[in-house]
């Protein structure tokens, strides 16, 4: 049998922690959620803004957990208890002994304003052909999110890939010390929780924080397209960084010769510092093709297969919520909808727009997009919200729909002719959605994860299925 990824009196000593039950026993995973917990992992009772996982604790032990991590006041007397003074510095330690411990394993810290975790995704597919992957889940990139990835990686995982995000100054520090990335890639920079800065460059800053844990000698892989690329540069080679560059600019390190982009994906010609490779994503996009170009840098950096790596590529899709794309056919025609609910800032909108005007007329004659508010913007909100109009034009976009606070901006700057519909929250803006989608369209539905159009997707899509299209 394979060594376990810890035993109970690997798990104490890690923490500091008291137990009474048999040290060898086996961890299989260690979870902070009894919902998802397996059998024989340890559960961590942490304390969440709504919730104490101290309620939890006798639900993981009746789901099997091996052992669990509570605070010295838990009244309870069961020996598979482990004890701290705070459970969620005890998910740190684990996380941090987990760091330690992998000596073998090349660790990828992925940041930036967008593309995180797709960047993160195309990481795991790209490095698999080369040796194991252990990969963050979801979006688990904050101060519970990386530990937990940590605390699951096995010591011998050859590669680790860490996504770290960050809504504030001074929150990547200690997940960048945490993850002590080899190779730490920003995809780019753009503004993003602007409520929360006062310009897109304290953004940059803030992001450059990923290089704080770098370990000596580490690879900073920067996006030279990007505005900031000078200044993140600074801030990489102030931690004795070796910097990549890659982009479309002359003097990228992995440059980007030559792109045909589809709508089922894109073809793709690079130079990775001297070494031309072709290769095919199976999403589409421009920006994806940015993201690529990074992911090829690190699978570099780290001394995988790049052949392979790039190959594996074409198994690149768009995920739920970020550009994943779904056809409905009925006997009157097709419709697609790419559901990008998950989130939405100035450039992830304009990378959706973008990658909608790639779809050829002949299959899908009419777009559609039916859009939510961007927040955290700050002061400029509305200005960036009208500024959409002009990409809403370059992409050929036929009719958009509406919801939110911050939307009436954007419609008023634009043309009667292609002003679909309005409503102040998504609930309201679905019936009339639904009442204008017809067969041979195209419907992009994108906005911020506070907008709400999850919903919306899906009542959509259920729409499509129950015989619209019939
Ligand atoms: N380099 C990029 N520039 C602009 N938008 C991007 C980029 N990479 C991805 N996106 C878009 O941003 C959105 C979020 O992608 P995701 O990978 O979930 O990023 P994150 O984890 O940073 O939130 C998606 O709509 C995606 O298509
Ligand atoms: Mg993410």
């Amino acid at each position: 049998m394979a060594e376990p990824l810890w035993t109970v009196g690997e798990i104490a000593k890690a923490i500091g922690g008291e137990t009474y039950q048999d040290g060898a026993t086996a961890v299989t995973g260690v979870s902070i959620d009894t919902r998802t917990l397996q059998p024989a992992e340890c559960f961590v009772a942490i304390k969440g803004v709504s919730l104490d996982g101290h309620k939890f604790v006798p639900a993981a032990f009746e789901a099997g957990a091996a052992c669990a991590i509570v605070d010295r006041d838990y009244e309870d007397d069961d020996p598979r208890l482990i004890r701290v003074g705070d459970p969620f510095e005890a998910l740190q330690d684990l996380g941090r002994a987990a760091r330690a411990r992998a000596t073998k394993t090349k660790i990828i810290a992925v940041t930036g304003s967008a593309g995180k975790t797709g960047t993160k995704e195309a990481l795991r597919l790209a490095l698999a052909p080369s040796g194991s992957v252990h990969a963050s889940a979801k979006s688990y990139n904050n101060h519970w999110g990386v530990p937990l990835t940590l605390a699951n990686m096995r010591k011998d995982t050859a590669f680790g890939v860490f996504e770290a995000g960050m809504n504030h100054a001074g929150e990547l520090t200690p997940l960048s010390r945490m993850i002590r990335p080899h190779i730490a890639i920003i995809t780019t920079i753009a503004p993003v929780h602007l409520g929360h800065f006062a310009s897109v460059e304290e953004i940059a800053d803030a992001k450059a924080e990923i290089f704080q844990g770098l370990e000596p000698g580490g690879v900073a892989i920067l996006n030279r397209d990007n505005e900031f690329f000078g200044r993140l540069a600074t801030a990489a080679k102030a931690k004795d960084a070796k910097i990549v560059s890659f982009g479309e600019a002359e003097g990228s390190d992995i440059r980007l010769l030559d792109v045909s982009l589809t709508p089922e994906g894109s073809a793709v010609e690079a130079d990775l510092s001297g070494t031309k490779l072709s290769y095919r994503l199976g999403a589409p996009g421009r920006h994806l093709v940015q993201n690529s170009l990074a992911v090829l840098a690190a699978a570099q950096a780290a001394g995988a297969d790049l052949k392979e790596a790039a190959a594996a590529l074409l198994q690149w899709r768009a995920q739920a919520g970020r550009g994943e794309w779904q056809v409905f056919e009925g006997a009157r025609g097709k419709v697609a909808v790419v559901d990008e609910a998950y989130n939405a800032n100035p450039a992830s909108m304009r990378a959706a727009l973008e990658t909608l005007g790639l779809v050829p007329r002949d299959v899908y004659c009419r777009r559609i997009v039916v859009l939510g508010d961007m927040l955290e913007l700050g002061e400029g909100a509305e200005e960036f919200h009208r500024g959409l109009a002009q990409f809403i034009d370059a992409a050929g976009i036929d009719s958009v729909f509406a919801c939110g606070e911050l939307m009436p901006a954007l419609i008023d700057a634009l043309p009667d002719g292609k002003k679909g519909g309005y409503a102040s929250a998504a609930g309201e803006l679905t019936p009339l959605v639904l009442d204008a989608v017809r067969p041979g369209d195209i419907v992009m539905v994108k906005g911020s994860f506070g907008a709400k159009l999850a919903p919306l997707v899906t009542e959509l899509k259920r729409h499509l299925e129950d015989g619209a299209l019939n």
